[in-house]
């Protein structure tokens, strides 16, 4: 039987996503289903296990974090429109062979890595932006997060989805078994109100405290000032965090912590804190970096930057502001 919903091609068109832009998306969703192949054939695809290196961040790189990142650039490069690819696994951006590119795309091609092994979540992010003219550089891809024309990302977990803004809205596509993407989330919104939040615990003594106390509030549960009792979750994998806010709401902090007082957080701006919270606040919810402040404000410096990060339900955000004192 036909599937009569509509897919990504067709969703982008009815939306006014044509020509170039529409092109380059379905190229990059079209680049993580080679990308899912790789995640499901886990072992059998070699997928598994540590490559030996270690990416610009000091961070071991794995050897699907590799894999991945081939896939999107070559695929990406090969694009005549694309001038330029910037990922977190390289140290420098890839400026494009040919000239005449129109965007420039910037990606973390396997987030969450440390959950591969696992046959846990993992994703994919991106980041489209338009290429200044002249050489392509490094500071080419310096433009602050509002500037960007589109960011989505591919969780490959028991369903492979799409999530994707072009600037008005969120849509959420699913993969079929034939290799479609379909419009499964027509408009997605994250409720303002939560009882659920995402934090890595174990740096709990490293915290503001301001996010000491925001979290001692949820853990206080009804017995607290909040009057309600609070669940956490704990993916690991940014992708998979956000998406579950997306989908039920809630709030997701990586925030900045005393070990490193110099370094303002773990997650990168251009490659994370840009493309989730374009998203974030396509769909209705807020992303900053101390409950207050947009991280899509944070002008970029460097392409590596790191940012600290508190997104996700609106009203969840105000307490954590509130609480931060900001
Ligand atoms: O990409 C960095 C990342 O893997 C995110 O996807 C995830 O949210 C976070 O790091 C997990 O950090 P931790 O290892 O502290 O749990
Ligand atoms: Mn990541």
């Amino acid at each position: 039987m036909t599937d009569v919903r509509t897919d990504l091609s067709a969703h982008l068109s009815a939306t006014g996503v044509e020509g170039d832009l529409a092109e380059l998306l379905l190229k990059i969703a079209a680049s993580c289903v080679d990308i899912r192949k790789v995640v499901s054939g886990g072992a059998l695809a070699g997928a598994l296990g540590a490559s030996g290196n270690v990416n610009v961040q000091d961070e071991e790189q794995k050897k699907l974090d590799v894999i991945s990142n081939d896939i999107l650039t070559d695929n990406l490069l090969a694009l005549p429109l694309v001038a330029g690819v910037a990922s977190e696994e390289m140290d420098n951006c890839q400026p494009a062979k040919h000239d005449g590119g129109k965007f420039l795309v910037l990606f973390d091609p396997l987030d969450g890595s440390s959950n591969i092994d696992i046959n846990a979540p993992v994703g994919t992010i991106f980041s489209v932006l338009a290429a200044p003219s002249g050489e392509i550089t490094d500071a080419a891809f310096l433009q602050d997060g509002r500037k960007q024309l589109a960011a989505g990302y591919v969780l490959y977990g028991g369903q492979t989805m799409l999530v994707l803004t072009t600037g008005s809205g969120v849509a959420g596509f699913t993969l079929s078994l034939d290799g479609q993407w379909l419009l499964t989330h027509a408009d997605i919104k994250i409720s303002p109100d939560t009882k659920e939040f995402a934090i890595n615990m174990s740096n709990q003594r490293h915290w503001a405290e301001g996010v000491q106390t925001y979290v001692a509030g949820c853990l206080q549960g009804a017995e607290g000032g909040r009057g309600k009792n609070f669940n956490m979750r704990w993916v690991a994998a940014m992708v998979a965090d956000v998406h579950r806010i997306m989908m039920r709401g809630g709030v997701f902090l990586y925030p900045w912590d005393k070990r490193e007082p110099n370094k303002p957080g773990k997650l990168r701006l251009m490659y994370e804190g840009n493309p989730m919270s374009f998203l974030v606040e396509q769909a209705g919810g807020k992303s900053t970096t101390d409950g207050r402040n947009a991280i899509l404000d944070v002008t970029p410096t460097q392409l590596h930057q790191r940012v600290p990060v508190i997104l996700g339900s609106a009203n969840e955000i105000e307490e954590i502001a509130a609480c931060c004192g900001v």
